[in-house]
């Protein structure tokens, strides 16, 4: 199988390519999202893809969206072959890794939730013993368990890093009323997601969720709870203080820390063998939740 890390339809627009994923205009009211291949990693994209990845994530993507039901979600359609016209004739872009969507009118903000200390949480509470506001207890290490989740949301930065928020700047930007539920929401959608994963030896360190409006209606959209999302540990190699073995890519940060690539500058391809150990990984994660959600 070879990679699909572009993905082009004459006669259409394509409104957006981001690291991963191109999205296309269909009419007013919808888009299609397309995963690709592409891989990322310390914010650059890889020359090569990995064969496949892109209908994985898409796949995790889906079963979540069809078993959450805490909030609807923008998902119309996930059969390409019941997309319009010309999308339908292209299955070399869309079968299995497309959805069509409703477009919403996007929250630009990140709602993120942590039941772990780790990554730029980590780094907040290291220097200030708070993350996004909220004060954490003393003592806590590299990757600990949190006292209990916490709703640490991020602005959606065009471009360069997002940046964490406390919960009232998210307020005074939203309003009360909106803030507090995308707060609720992102954490019972990860309390859920948290006992599902748990079962299948999967810790849910964090994860990221977007919200859009639809109508007057608040929805999921984007991508949800997939390891390009989230943080996915191994429970069974799991210990506070050292940091913890990743299902997914973090592999391939492993890897880019052995060569001389200085993370500035266009990347090298990634090796075959890392592609197939990637890929692998990927496949594993995916028998897994398909394993708990069905
Ligand atoms: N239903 C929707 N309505 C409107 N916009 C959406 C919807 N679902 C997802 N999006 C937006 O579509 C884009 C999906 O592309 P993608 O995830 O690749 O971009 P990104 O997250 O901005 O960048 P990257 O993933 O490359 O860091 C995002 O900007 C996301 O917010
Ligand atoms: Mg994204």
């Amino acid at each position: 199988m070879e990679a699909v890390t572009t993905t082009k339809v004459p006669g259409t627009r394509k409104l957006f390519s981001g690291k991963v994923r191109d999205v296309y205009k269909v009419d007013d009211e919808h888009l299609i999202i397309v995963s690709t291949d592409r891989v990322s990693a310390f914010d650059w994209v890889f020359p090569n893809g990995i064969p496949g990845k892109g209908i994985i994530l898409n796949t995790i993507s889906n079963l979540w969206f069809k078993n959450i039901k805490i909030i609807n979600n923008h998902i119309v359609e996930t059969n390409y072959k019941n997309f319009p016209k010309p999308f339908c004739d292209y299955p070399e872009f869309f079968q299995d890794r497309a959805v069509m969507v409703k477009k919403a009118k996007r929250i630009d903000f990140e709602c993120v939730a942590r039941g772990y200390i780790i990554g730029s949480g980590w780094k907040d509470y290291q220097k200030t013993g708070k993350v996004c506001g909220i004060e954490l207890p003393k003592g806590l290490q590299l990757a600990s368990e949190l006292p209990y989740p916490i709703f640490t949301p991020a602005t959606k930065a065009a471009s360069g890093h997002d940046e964490n928020i406390t919960i009232e700047e998210m307020k005074k930007a939203l309003g009360t009323d909106i803030a507090e539920k995308l707060a609720q929401v992102s954490l019972d959608l990860y309390d859920f997601a948290r006992d599902k994963l748990i079962k299948a030896g999967i810790i849910l360190a964090d994860t990221k969720f977007e919200f859009g409006f639809s109508e007057k209606e608040i929805i999921l959209i984007d991508e949800v709870l997939t390891p390009d999302s989230s943080r996915f540990w191994d429970a069974a190699l799991y210990k506070p203080g050292i940091s913890p073995v990743s299902l997914d890519k973090q592999f391939i940060r492993d890897y880019l820390e052995t060569t001389t690539w200085d993370k500035n500058s266009p990347p090298p391809p990634l090796p075959d063998e890392i592609i197939q150990k990637t890929k692998e990984k990927y496949e594993d994660i995916l028998q897994r939740i398909k394993h708990i959600l069905g």
